[in-house]
This record gives C-alpha cells, sequence and structure tokens, in this order.
C-alpha cells in the first residue's frame, strides 16, 4: 500500500481511499447526456424512483403481512388497513406503485421502439431492458397472490394452469410450480419468497446492467444524430456550452428529470390518496377460495393485452386446437418484443414519423395493443370473441410483416439517396 498523506478535508480523506471526486466525475458531471431530447427521456429516472418507491413501502407492508394461506387475507384486510397507523398509506402507495410502474415501462419502451433506441449497437440496452420488463411482470404477478383474495388465487389458477400447456412435461410442471396439485399453501409460501427476495434482487441486477450497458453508445436523441461524445464534452468543457451537443449528467439533465418527477409525483400522490380503488379489484375483497370460481376471472390491465391474445383463439384451425393456438400466439407475443433490434432491418436510426413506412406499422401496433387490452377484461362471448380473435391474428400478422416493410423502407430511403 502506497504511504497516505495527510488529508485536508473530509472529501480528500474519501477520495484518497474511495477515489470519490473520479467516481463523481464518471457517474455525474462527466457522464455526457444528448442536448435534443424531451420529456420522454425522463421516463428511465421515474422508473428507478417507483422502484424505490415500491421497495420502501413494500418493506413497511413485510412487517405486518402474514404469509400463510389462513392468515394472509386478515393480515391485509385488518392488520395493514385497519389496526396499523398508515398501514392503508404504504398499501396504496404500494398498489397504486405497482401499476403506475407498468404504464411508465410501456411509455418508456414503446419510446424506444419509436425513436429506434434498440439499433445496432443499442441491442445490450434494449435486452437488459426487456429482462426488466420480464421480471417486473413476475414481480406483479407474484405480489398480486399475496393478499390471498378471490381474484389473487384465480388469477394464480389461471396462470400456473397455462404452463400445463407446455409438451411432455407441462402437468408435472404445474405441480412443480405450485407445490401442489391445486393453488395452496406451498404456492402463497413460495410466491412470497419470489416476491421480497429472490425478484428484487434480480431487478436490481437488472437495472445495474441496464446503466451500464447505457454507457457505451450512449443514449438516442430526438433525430438519431449520431456524433462524437467526446468531441461534444471537449467543447462544453471548454466552455463553448452553446455549440456543444451534450450536457451532463449532473446537475444539467437530472434538474430537467426532477422537473417531470415533480409533475409525475403529484399524479402520482394523487392516485394514491384519492383514486387508488382502480389498483385494487372489488372481487379481491372476498378471501380465496378454491371451490367457489368468479363468474369471470381476468388479470390486471397491464397483462391483459397478452391475456386477449391467449384467449383469442377459440376455434380449431387445421387439427389444432383453439387452445394450443392460443398457446403458441401466447408465447409469440411474449417472446417477439425481446427480438425487436433484429427484426427492423433498416439500420436508419430516426424518430418513426420520418420513417414511410413504419410509421404506419408503429400506430398500428399501438392501437391493436389497446383494443387487446381493452376486450381483454370483457367477456370472451359472441362478438368480444371475434373482435378478440381479430386484434390478436393482427398482432401477429404485424410482427411477421415487420421485417419485410423496414426492409422495403431501408431500400426506399437508398433509392431517395
Ligand atoms: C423497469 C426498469 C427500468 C429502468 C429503471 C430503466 C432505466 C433507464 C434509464 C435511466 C435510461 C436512460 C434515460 C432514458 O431514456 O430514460 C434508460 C434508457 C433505455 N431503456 Fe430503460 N429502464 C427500465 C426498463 C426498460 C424496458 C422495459 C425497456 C424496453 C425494452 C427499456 C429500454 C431502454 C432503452 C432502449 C433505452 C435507451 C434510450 C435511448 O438511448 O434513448 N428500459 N432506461
Amino acid at each position: 500500500m502506497a504511504e497516505f498523506k495527510k488529508a485536508d478535508s473530509m472529501l480528500e480523506w474519501f477520495d484518497q481511499r474511495l477515489g470519490v471526486v473520479n467516481f463523481a466525475k464518471v457517474m455525474m458531471t462527466e457522464y455526457w447526456i444528448p442536448k435534443n431530447i424531451n420529456f420522454l427521456w425522463a421516463m428511465g429516472v421515474l422508473l428507478t424512483v417507483l422502484f424505490t418507491f415500491l421497495v420502501v413501502s413494500g418493506i413497511f407492508l413485510l412487517m405486518y403481512y402474514k404469509p400463510d394461506a389462513n392468515m394472509a387475507f386478515d393480515s391485509v384486510n385488518y392488520t395493514i388497513m385497519q389496526e396499523v397507523a398508515y398501514g392503508w398509506l404504504f398499501r396504496h402507495i404500494h398498489a397504486v406503485g405497482a401499476s403506475v410502474v407498468f404504464l411508465i415501462i410501456y411509455i418508456h419502451m414503446f419510446t424506444g421502439i419509436y425513436y429506434g433506441s434498440y439499433k445496432k449497437g443499442r441491442e445490450m440496452i434494449w435486452i437488459s431492458g426487456m429482462i426488466l420488463f420480464m421480471l417486473f411482470s413476475a414481480e406483479g404477478f407474484s405480489g398480486y397472490m399475496l393478499p390471498w383474495g378471490q381474484m389473487s388465487y384465480w388469477a394464480a389458477y389461471v396462470i400456473t394452469e397455462i404452463f400445463g400447456g407446455i409438451p411432455v412435461i407441462g402437468d408435472e410442471l404445474v405441480v412443480w410450480i405450485r407445490g401442489n396439485f391445486y393453488v395452496a399453501d406451498s404456492t402463497l409460501t413460495r410466491f412470497f419468497m419470489l416476491h421480497v427476495l429472490l425478484i428484487p434482487l434480480a431487478i436490481i441486477g437488472g437495472i445495474v446492467f441496464h446503466f451500464y450497458a447505457l454507457r457505451f453508445p450512449h443514449v438516442n436523441n430526438e433525430q438519431g444524430e449520431f456524433f462524437d461524445f467526446d468531441e461534444e464534452a471537449e467543447k462544453y468543457k471548454a466552455g463553448d456550452k452553446k455549440h456543444s451537443k451534450v450536457i451532463p449528467f449532473w446537475p444539467v439533465f437530472l434538474s430537467k428529470d426532477v422537473f417531470v418527477l415533480g409533475v409525475f409525483l403529484i399524479f402520482f400522490f394523487y392516485l394514491v390518496f384519492f383514486h387508488y380503488s382502480f389498483a385494487m379489484d372489488p372481487i379481491n375483497f372476498d378471501k380465496a377460495d378454491g371451490l367457489k370460481t368468479p363468474a369471470h376471472i381476468y388479470p390486471e390491465w397491464y397483462f391483459l393485452w397478452s391475456y386477449e391474445v391467449l384467449r383469442g383463439w377459440f376455434f380449431e384451425i387445421a387439427g389444432i386446437s383453439g387452445k394450443d393456438l392460443g398457446l403458441m400466439a401466447f408465447g409469440f407475443a411474449n417472446a417477439i418484443f425481446l427480438v425487436m433490434p433484429w427484426l427492423d432491418r433498416s439500420p436508419v436510426v430516426k424518430p418513426a414519423n420520418q420513417r414511410p413506412y413504419f410509421k404506419y406499422w408503429f400506430w398500428l401496433m399501438i392501437a391493436d395493443l389497446m383494443v387487446l387490452t381493452e376486450f381483454g377484461k370483457l367477456p370472451p362471448t359472441g362478438p368480444n370473441a371475434w373482435v378478440g380473435f381479430g386484434a390478436s391474428l393482427t398482432f401477429l400478422v404485424l410482427f411477421i410483416a415487420l421485417p419485410f416493410i423496414t426492409k422495403a423502407e431501408a431500400g426506399k430511403v437508398k433509392g431517395k439517396k
């Protein structure tokens, strides 16, 4: 170990031991972000804040929650909601946060698609983002089971049942996941462990990796413009802030994010205090009963689109049953976003409105997801079933067509040059 000089300040003392000055430079004051980005680029920071809210409110809930099929329902609905001081507040923050985090994830994800932020060089950012999406989905699903109400129970039943469709091992797999032949106490305790320990740890790892992957290709911008970050940073450091195309993460970029965050928090706490019921299904205020199936079972709003892709196939085609077709479509829908960087064959990084074909594809895809979400909550009978089928088929066709559409678009752009 080199000999240490006596430090003149506390900062120097820490710097000698932990290199904090350099660390702050790399992470904040000399972490360069493009200038031409809008409020949609604040969604990542909003997600980080929401995840923190979920962890903190979850820790408070954990002090009173009982992971036992006989006690879970009462520990949530009586102990936490009525007996513990401000227990209701932590539950509302947790439930509203769990719902709103998906709204922001979807905005963040579709911003990435709109601006082509998954293209060459940024694949790892996209893939780590999709892994985070899957982890949040697992976290949302496992958490929904914990209050042990009727919807917790039956949604868990339906979703675990889906694994039964996997050839050969399906039936055994369902029993393995549930820890029993039906959804039971063993199911509750393992999902509790996943919800409070394993998945949050994986999410933290996922976020660290996502941030790390962002450092190399750098953040995209509104025009998809490529420029030399080092050169632009030198301009900024030399005082030519006006002509430099970058700004430092701290304090310039983050101050803009804090403004967006402030507006968001007004909306968030309005929901927490005045409109929390949207995040809590009324059927879930009845205790789980394995002998009483609710008339109509559906998942939380953020899973409705993929649930509708699953349900949309209700008749046999070419000897394959509707159930099997639905399962295949569901598998496709859940995997397809992951390979987005390779489905888009056009190398041009531009916002969708400047891409001749992709702009139609993008808005059609959003409209289709909205239809799927809307019909995913309705009973799948009569015309509803046919709309569900049409929207589910449209989803598959859109993604199968994407490589061809974007290839043709690339040809058109080249031709113009
Ligand atoms: C859920 C936890 C997530 C957190 C905390 C997070 C955080 C961030 C942050 C802070 C940024 C940089 C600034 C910004 O564009 O907002 C970012 C960028 C990005 N994220 Fe995420 N993200 C998450 C999930 C996702 C998901 C689900 C996707 C979709 C697959 C995704 C894809 C991307 C992409 C493509 C970028 C680059 C944007 C660009 O270069 O313009 N992220 N993320």
